[in-house]
């Protein structure tokens, strides 16, 4: 369950409350076609609506991307906030009170400690910010000079100094909090004394702050340019700060997003770059916190915003890593354009050698990102070299194939033509070869699923005929549902509403149970009834392949206990149980034509 501590009557109020239509309506324009609506799925790019809602289900599909879900799900996404948030919203919106949250003891001591960590790590932003303004702070600011940081990037990214080891602490233990509290937060240790210093003493700070604007950690920059010392430290792994999740900048996307002037995302290597990108008017810099970029990462920025260009150091290109990065945001289903700065080593040191136009000129300029591959894997080849060349061609041709759809495919045979000058025939061969294999490799995994395929199909079909009320015959299925899975959890739901003659509300079912894409639930509830015309016939067809599979089980495994038994009343019972089940078998049969 998943109504987190809300009481569901509360909950179906908000659902019946907010009419999934007009709320919807509300952020994209909706037309109606027969019984439903339609729009163009705000959740991907699409030019022809593939989105629908539903107005007496109360709840909307994307059958592009695949999203769904009753109006607190919408609100979810298109505002990027958690269950407990949506609700408050549509709580709000239809005129009702939040309860009093009924947290079990644990929630809410955990609620508790992360609200104290928080504390601790927003009150020592705070100290590190007023810490500019002491003398002691002199090497911190000359350093922020020499950088060419404005006053207003200072503010906007709380740029901070820590000047010493133990002002931190005294500073924290003056506001009340206690030592374990600044230690799980991140910002002190305790050394070998058995003292607490600060973590990131003498540093230069840069916090680090989640979606939601809260400070969840720092990044502290050494000014000394001792080698022997960590250039960034960062906050080691604490309950509120987690590297693989974090994005640097991201809090800004969001309020960009809000006010919908978020069009293309720059995606750049360390919180230098960002906030030098920033200063020179690309507000939509971002950076991961000197780890490889994830596909949480990736989901994180995709749901923002669909174009994304990465902006490469230049000494980086042609790692793994960063073709890792360009495919993870690719399949992400970003559009994703590449730049590489040659003539220097990052954004910020490039902005200041030519000037921030001239970054804005190579930010326009930017590069297909297949084509940045193709073109930059050719330079660990010889292209003149035969052998070296079929490497290239291979090693390219399976990036294509991986990588883009066969559309896009057909746009990139001639760059990699004009990079080989091999006749694009030859290529498109090897191409569909490669393609071909990889298919293969599909394939074996689909073996499995497909001798499953039917079951599922047929018990989806009789599922969702028991949730829109097409038949009611529900005990005479209850024997196909017998294993304990999803489906049988289904099942058990609907049985239990029938059989207390509840209605069945898809909305409700929504806040009750987090419905993944493709789950049994989500199936059902999107199933595509045939026509009328064929759909009784169909649904009689799905039991009977149903029960057939289930005898032909059933027989199996006698017959597999008979092959094995040396006692004879044994072999007798079970010859006598084969005969029942083949009985049993034919009078279906007969029954069903
Ligand atoms: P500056 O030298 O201050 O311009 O930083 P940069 O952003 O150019 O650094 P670089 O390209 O060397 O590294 C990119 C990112 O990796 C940084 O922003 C950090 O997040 C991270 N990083 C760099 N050095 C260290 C380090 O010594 N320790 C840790 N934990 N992270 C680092
Ligand atoms: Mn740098």
């Amino acid at each position: 369950m998943i109504n987190k501590g809300f009481n569901q009557a509360f909950l179906d109020e908000v659902l019946q409350k907010n009419d999934i239509v007009s709320v919807i309506s509300k952020y994209i324009t909706l037309t109606r076609r027969g019984q439903n609506y339609w729009a163009c799925c705000p959740f991907h790019m699409e030019k022809t609506p593939s989105m629908s809602i539903k107005e007496d289900g109360q709840f909307f599909k994307c059958f592009g991307c695949g999203e769904g879900g009753n109006v607190i799900n919408f609100i979810r996404k298109i505002e990027d906030v958690d269950f407990v948030k949506a609700v408050e919203i549509l709580a709000k919106n239809a005129g009702m009170k939040m309860p009093e949250y009924e947290d079990t003891e644990e929630m809410r001591k955990k609620k508790e400690h992360r609200d104290r960590i928080l504390s601790v790590l927003k009150a020592t932003s705070e100290y590190y910010i007023s810490n500019l303004n002491k003398v002691e702070a002199n090497t911190h600011i000359e350093y922020i000079r020499k950088r060419g940081l404005s006053d207003e990037m200072l503010t906007k990214f709380k740029i901070g100094a820590s000047i010493d080891f133990y002002g931190l602490i005294k500073h924290l233990r003056s506001l009340g909090f206690k030592d374990t509290e600044m230690i799980d937060s991140g910002v002190a240790s305790r050394g070998d004394s058995g003292l607490l210093y600060d973590f990131y003493g003498g540093r230069l700070i840069f916090p680090i702050i989640n979606g939601l604007g809260e400070v969840v950690g720092f990044s502290g920059r050494d000014l000394s340019n001792d080698p022997q010392r960590a250039k960034y430290k960062n906050t080691p792994q604490t309950l509120v700060f987690n590297k693989s999740q974090l994005i640097y900048g991201y809090h800004f996307l969001r309020e960009l997003k809000k006010q919908k002037m978020l069009d293309t995302i720059v995606l750049v290597e360390g919180q230098m770059d960002v906030i030098a990108c920033h200063q020179a008017g690309v507000n939509t810099a971002i950076g991961v916190m000197g780890t490889a970029l994830t596909t949480n990462h990736a989901r994180d920025l995709r749901y923002l915003c669909n174009d994304i260009i990465v902006c490469l150091d230049g000494d980086k290109a042609g790692e793994g890593a960063t073709y890792k990065a360009l495919e993870i945001l690719k399949q992400a289903g970003m559009n994703v354009k590449v730049v590489r700065l040659t003539k220097a080593k990052d954004p910020d040191e490039y902005i200041k050698k030519f000037g921030k136009d001239a970054f804005l000129e190579e930010l326009f300029n930017a590069g297909d990102y297949m084509e940045f591959i193709l073109l930059d894997l050719a330079k660990k080849y010889d292209i003149n070299n035969r052998a070296d060349r079929n490497k290239y061609i291979n090693e390219a041709i399976e990036y294509l194939s991986r990588l883009s759809t066969g559309y896009e495919q057909e746009i990139y045979l001639p760059v990699l033509k004009e990079i080989v000058k091999v006749p694009i025939e030859t290529l498109r061969n090897s191409l569909s070869g490669a393609r071909e294999e990889y298919s293969k490799v599909d394939d074996k995994e689909d073996i499995e699923l497909k001798s499953n395929a039917y079951e599922s199909i047929a018990k989806i079909c009789i599922l969702a005929s028991l949730l829109y009320g097409k038949t009611t015959q529900i005990l005479n299925y209850e024997d196909l549902f017998d294993e304990n899975d999803e489906y049988r959890q289904v099942f058990t739901y609907i049985l239990d509403k029938l059989s207390n003659n509840q209605d069945i509300n898809v909305s409700t079912i929504y806040s009750c149970f987090d419905i993944e894409k493709d789950s049994v639930w989500d199936k059902v509830i999107n199933y595509q009834f045939p026509n009328d015309d064929v759909f009784y016939n169909y649904l009689k067809d799905c039991e009977y392949r149903l029960r057939i599979n289930k005898f032909n089980n059933a027989k199996q495994k006698i017959k597999s206990q008979l092959s094995i038994t040396m006692n004879i009343d044994e072999k007798y019972e079970c010859l006598a149980r084969l005969k029942i089940l083949d009985d049993q078998i034919a009078k279906m049969k007969e029954e069903m034509k």
